[in-house]
């Protein structure tokens, strides 16, 4: 079993980033950009944005985080989202989700410049992703097909079981991977909720992507020997033994379904390290194309 180490490869991306940045302020350019608006004090949220701004910070980039109080009117984030997509010194940006419940989320979506769009959620960027034309690949999906090209999974011509289909991961991974692409070429099943023979599906799968935010869902049972298993789920479950109140727990058991594996992301230090270097690499490619 090798382990797929988020962490290290999104350092290495990083470092790759940092090299581009210095190469900028050598030649006058522009530094990149990114502004994240933050609504609420959710505290996963919370702890995900700042994370994106020291990110941008160990790069080199300029960041600005807005921050908006929980109960914002969805004009007023609209207006923020105007602001961002009419400032020319921003290059990307992202309106962290899940919002409040009296905010559309699809509205705010909607209004996101798709040239800024960053986190690659807007429908015309969602759009292009379907056709392979270039766009901004959503951040998530985007880092798991970057952590297993650094790795060199096969993934040609494999069974590829994606669990889940949410708008952000599980939708997106079961396009990407059946590209004709490298990583892609794989045949797709895409399992949800309604899967009567879910455990049956998961058995089959060469490559299985878990991401459905239920805590040690994936056990040993379901996964076939040699697999590549790919944990999205990052649940906080209460741990009054640690500092922070919390441990981080995956989809996948990792106790019993690592044994099985050729690879495994953990978590942490799996996708989530992955996700974060992704949005940088789009937040550099605005900034590329906002020059060109
Ligand atoms: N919430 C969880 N993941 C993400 C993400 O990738 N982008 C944004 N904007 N919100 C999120």
């Amino acid at each position: 079993m090798q382990l797929l180490d988020g962490k290290q490869t999104a350092e290495t991306i990083k470092t790759e980033i940092a090299q581009q940045v210095e190469l900028i302020k050598a030649t006058g350019g522009k530094i990149p950009h990114l502004a994240a608006i933050l609504v609420g004090n959710d505290g996963a949220s919370e702890t995900y944005v700042n994370s994106k701004v020291a990110d941008c910070k160990q790069v080199g980039f300029d960041s600005t985080l807005i921050r908006l109080p929980a109960d914002v009117s969805e004009d007023e984030l609209l207006a923020q989202v105007d602001k961002l997509n009419s400032d020319d010194d921003i290059d990307g940006f992202i309106v962290q989700v899940p919002l409040p419940a009296h905010i559309d989320e699809t509205r705010v979506t909607l209004a996101i410049d798709p040239a800024k769009d960053v986190d690659g959620f807007s429908p015309t960027n969602v759009g292009r992703m379907c056709l392979g034309l270039p766009t901004f690949i959503s951040a998530t999906p985007n880092g798991i097909m970057e952590l297993l090209a650094r790795y060199q999974v096969k993934t040609s011509g494999k069974h590829c079981v994606v669990v889940g289909r949410s708008n952000i991961v599980g939708t997106p991974m079961s396009i990407l991977m059946s590209r004709n692409s490298n990583p892609g070429n794989a045949t797709v099943t895409l399992v949800h909720s309604r899967t009567p023979n879910m455990a049956e599906v998961c058995r089959s799968a060469d490559i299985l992507i878990v991401a459905i935010g239920k805590p040690d869902f994936i056990t040993g049972d379901m996964v076939k020997e040699g697999a590549t298993v790919i944990d999205v789920g990052i649940t906080r479950l209460p741990d009054s033994s640690r500092a922070s109140g919390f441990r981080l727990t995956g989809d996948v058991d990792f106790t019993s379904v690592s044994p099985k594996c050729a690879f495994i992301t953990p978590v942490p230090g799996g996708v989530g390290p992955m996700t974060r270097a992704s949005l940088l690499q789009n937040t550099l490619k605005a900034q590329n194309l906002r020059q060109q």
